[in-house]
């Protein structure tokens, strides 16, 4: 078995996936699926139930998702191997809107050839089916009581809801027909291991956490910045949401709270989600000056190799979606007060990269002078200060940045790194995040999803930082770049780590 995989599903599992022959499906779920499968984490008894409304006759569902792993697969897909997981693959052909569909369905629970009576329903549809399937499947008789086996999970992805107003609707209609234990809201970022590894690189080393308060650290930056522009024909997606509810309404708050929460009393689902909470509920956007505003918007313009957003396909050519999103945050606790939170995402950005940099305060005496390079050009300045980095993606790892003298007759100091990645440790590689959450979701752990009272105050302070940027419309930048000049004054230093 895979190092990194080195858990099992025990018990017999029916995984029905609607949406089953959606992108999302066919690119990450499946995929990971096959992972498990092929490395032994899933139990000898289990199923996996695709249902969507297209038509896949005989072996049609099988040959589609060949396609899909032989694409996005990390795994080589050979053709025994596909065969032998097409034995547990079936395909249920129903439109969500219809009940006789999910009396279908429930009927291949019942009698001699039942499915395993245990079942997972990934919710991979649009956001507006969840609340009429998860109705239909309580009405016919899927969902089985809490707590008891066997049992049932529902996995939802994101978004959850648009606003505070539709996450609070949404949250109520899940809970009139689950238990909260029952509810699996996905952030497939907490699924990326040097996410998880924050936790584990705070609290069990003892050098780094007394130093992580407002007395050592002068700010943190928290940065996710992709290349692509619009991708998957997502353009229509997109647009509704924006940078600021697709990407900081979970995944930055989530990276937020794990490297500023306290520590938790256990590592249980529950201790971790009562001090994220805590959090989210300190967290606001910080107060604006016309030098220093909290935030800047700004969307990609531009008429070269990469449309402008306006352009692209099923966007509206007159949105004022943004595609970039800079903030200034502040947390209002004992240990963070007065440290500013900078949170930068963006499409068509110059670099792809997610990382959350610990800028340290510069030492208080300039003992040392120091060597600043860029290129051929160096400069003598004062000390940089200690930054600490967790790489997300690519090359996950922790970096300190620290000084040392650079071997010379004078004693003047250069940044080194001191380096942890996981390519240079492990030779293998790392899970896919959705490897992680699936399995995690099989075996009940919910630890690295997201409980209805955070993604609220999620939507809260999203709530409040709209009510902040109110009137501002995003500014146009240039694809590969930064965003735009403006976001600059954001940040109190001007000093955006740009790697
Ligand atoms: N794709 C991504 O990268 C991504 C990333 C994060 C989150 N998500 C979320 O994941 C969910 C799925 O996204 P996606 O990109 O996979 O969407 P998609 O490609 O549009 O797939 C939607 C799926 O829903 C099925 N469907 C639609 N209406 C149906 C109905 N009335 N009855 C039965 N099946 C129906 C479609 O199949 P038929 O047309 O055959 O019925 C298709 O399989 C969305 O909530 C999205 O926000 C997606």
């Amino acid at each position: 078995m895979h190092d990194a995989l080195d858990v099992k599903v025990k018990e017999p599992v029916t995984f029905v996936i609607f949406g089953a022959s959606g992108d999302l499906t066919r690119r990450k779920l499946m995929p990971a699926l096959y992972t498990l499968f092929r490395e032994g984490a899933l139990a000898n008894d289990f199923t996996i139930v695709g249902f969507a409304r297209r038509d896949y006759e005989g072996a049609a569902f099988c040959e589609l998702i060949g396609t899909a792993l032989r694409e996005y697969s990390r795994l080589p897909v050979e053709e025994e191997s596909l065969t032998a997981f097409c034995s547990h693959l079936i395909y249920h052909r129903g439109d969500l809107s219809d009940p006789a569909a999910y009396s279908s369905l429930r009927e291949k629970f019942e009698g001699d050839n039942a499915l395993p009576a245990n079942r997972l329903f990934y919710l991979s549809i649009d956001p507006g089916l969840i609340d009429p399937t998860v109705t239909q499947l309580s009405a016919s008789g899927l969902i089985t009581p809490p707590r008891e086996t066997p049992w049932t999970r529902v996995v939802v992805e994101k978004p959850f809801g648009r606003d505070l107003k539709s996450a609070q609707a949404l949250n109520q209609k899940l809970l009139a027909h689950l238990d909260e234990t029952q509810i699996y809201r996905i952030d497939h970022y907490l699924g990326k291991e040097t996410v998880q590894n924050i936790l584990s690189f705070r609290f069990a080393n003892t050098i780094f956490e007394p130093v992580f308060n407002r007395t050592h650290v002068d700010h943190i930056q928290i940065t996710a910045a992709e290349t692509v522009g619009m991708e998957n024909n997502r353009g229509a997606f997109y647009d509704e949401y924006g940078a600021l509810r697709d990407m900081v309404a979970n995944h930055l708050f989530q990276l937020l709270c794990l490297v500023t929460m306290e520590p938790p009393d256990g590592l249980d689902a529950r201790s971790i989600r009562n001090e994220k909470m805590k959090i989210l509920g300190a967290l606001k956007p910080a107060a604006s000056t016309p030098e220093h505003p909290a935030g800047c918007f700004g969307q990609y313009a531009g008429d070269g190799e990469i449309k402008a957003f306006r352009k692209e396909d099923r966007v509206n050519p007159q949105s004022v979606t943004e595609t970039f999103v800079a903030l200034r945050m502040e947390i209002n606790n004992w240990r963070w007060a007065g440290v500013p939170v900078y949170l930068r995402t963006g499409k068509c950005m110059a670099q792809k990269t997610t990382e959350i940099a610990i800028q340290f305060k510069a030492p208080a005496m300039q003992l040392f002078q120091h060597v600043a390079c860029e290129g051929d050009i160096c400069d003598l300045t004062g000390v940089k200060p200690n930054t600490l980095i967790f790489r997300i993606q690519p090359d996950e790892g922790i970096f300190l940045q620290v000084s040392a003298k650079r071997p010379s007759m004078q004693l003047v100091v250069e940044s080194v790194d001191m380096d942890f990645s996981y390519s240079g440790r492990w030779t293998k590689d790392l899970p896919e995040a959705y490897e992680r959450l699936l399995l995690d979701a099989l075996r009940g752990d919910s630890t690295l999803f997201t409980r209805s009272d955070e993604v609220e105050a999620e939507w809260n302070v999203i709530e409040a930082i709209l009510a902040e940027m109110a009137g501002r419309t995003p500014v146009p930048y240039a694809p590969g770049s930064w965003g735009p000049p403006e976001a600059n004054s954001v940040h109190l230093s001007n000093d955006w780590k740009n790697e």
